[in-house]
């Protein structure tokens, strides 16, 4: 009996592979590499002494994707592949459609053939829209801005009508606030194509001098100092969150949304500052216009988690930022 991972070479799939190496589940993993690299498995391997089986599959190939199944009995699924950068999805929404909500369905009816009903999805804290008060608890109105976030609230909608029409799925609708940090060996961590969108990713390329300098998307917020305020949350903390998930998942059935945040807030100079001095390294920065999309202050509600998983985020910010240092060195020197 295996779990299934897909998109599990990705930055939270593959940390949560690791955890899940570590306390002796077998994995298999399904990714098309179309956002993560095949050394991973090496990584991983390194880290925990197991290798998990992997399938290098596209979910929107259905027939290659049942292969899996009838290869591996197949317990649980946690289901990660997903294309996840918001400006992109603006540009080709098509894409992000067909993608995300596509290769769910093909998995989802796959599981269904195969009466595996154990799920836990990866949604998003942008599923609460710009509308909410923060902390989020989860049975807020929900709403979205661009494709991205849509495709993150559809799937949930589709979950909860699959619960609906068979009592037998179990599913843990996971919504993350915003995952940063890197696996303590240097390992595993967060390397984006391109020039990254996120903070955490910027920041890290401007202390080792492969970018000059960091915009910092407005400074006039009804924030602490006026800067955006996010809910940070280590990876790994992240990933032992989906251990849980996927205990409670063989449990109980439903579609639950629970939050998986740490329920305090940072804003963007007390990261760039958190950042410097972990790093000892200085961080340029020029305060540049609001970015389109962005809200002031987005932090969880942590208190469902903690009640219905018995998990709580354990890694301060300090913490998250010495580990993502080190992981980027440590590319930077190889
Ligand atoms: P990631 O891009 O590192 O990982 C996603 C993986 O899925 C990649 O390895 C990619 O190659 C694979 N993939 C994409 N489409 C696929 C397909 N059709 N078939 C097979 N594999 C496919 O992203 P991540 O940061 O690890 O995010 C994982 C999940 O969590 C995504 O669904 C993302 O939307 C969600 N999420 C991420 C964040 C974040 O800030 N990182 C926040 C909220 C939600
Ligand atoms: N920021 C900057 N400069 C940058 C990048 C970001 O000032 O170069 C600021 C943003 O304005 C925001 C904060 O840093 O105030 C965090 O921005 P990120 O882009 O790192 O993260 P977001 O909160 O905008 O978005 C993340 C994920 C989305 C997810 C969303 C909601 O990237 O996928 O959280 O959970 F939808």
């Amino acid at each position: 009996m295996g779990i299934l991972v897909t998109g599990g070479t990705g930055y939270i799939g593959s940390h949560t592979v690791v955890e899940l190496l570590e306390i002796g589940e077998e994995v298999i993993i399904v990714d098309n590499l179309c956002n993560s690299s095949i050394d991973v498995l090496d990584k991983i391997e390194m880290i925990t002494g197991k290798r998990p089986v992997f399938y290098e599959i596209d979910l929107l190939d259905k027939e290659k994707l049942e292969f899996v199944f009838k290869e591996h009995q197949i317990e649980s699924v946690i289901h990660f592949a997903g294309l996840k950068a918001v400006g992109e999805s603006v540009k080709i929404p098509l894409t992000y459609y067909e993608n995300n909500i596509t290769g769910t369905l093909n998995l989802c009816k796959i599981m269904e053939k195969y009466e595996c009903r154990n799920l836990v999805f990866s949604s998003s804290a942008t599923v609460y829209g710009m509308n909410n008060t923060a902390p989020f608890r989860e049975d807020m109105p929900l709403s979205t801005t661009n494709p991205y976030g849509t495709t993150k609230l559809m799937i949930e909608n589709i979950l909860r009508d699959l619960y609906v029409a068979n009592h037998d799925w179990h599913i843990v609708l996971l919504r993350y606030f915003n995952p940063i940090g890197a696996h303590e060996s240097g390992l595993l961590g967060e390397n984006p194509k391109g020039i990254p969108n996120n903070l955490l990713p910027y920041v890290m390329q401007v202390a080792i001098g492969k970018l000059e300098c960091l915009s910092i998307y407005g400074d006039d917020y009804d924030t602490k100092d006026g800067t955006g305020v996010r809910d940070y949350i280590h990876v790994v903390d992240l990933a032992k969150g989906h251990i849980s998930a996927v205990e409670y998942a063989r449990k109980h059935e439903g579609a639950e949304a629970i939050n998986l945040g740490t329920g305090n807030g940072y804003s963007v100079l007390e990261v760039v500052k958190a950042f410097e001095e972990a790093s000892h390294k200085h961080v340029n920065y020029r305060i540049a216009p609001r970015r389109d999309g962005d809200i002031a202050i987005c932090y969880a509600d942590a208190s469902k988690a903690k009640k219905l998983l018995n998990w709580e985020a354990q890694k301060t910010i300090d913490e998250m930022c010495m580990d993502s240092y080190r992981f980027i060195e440590k590319l930077a020197n190889a």
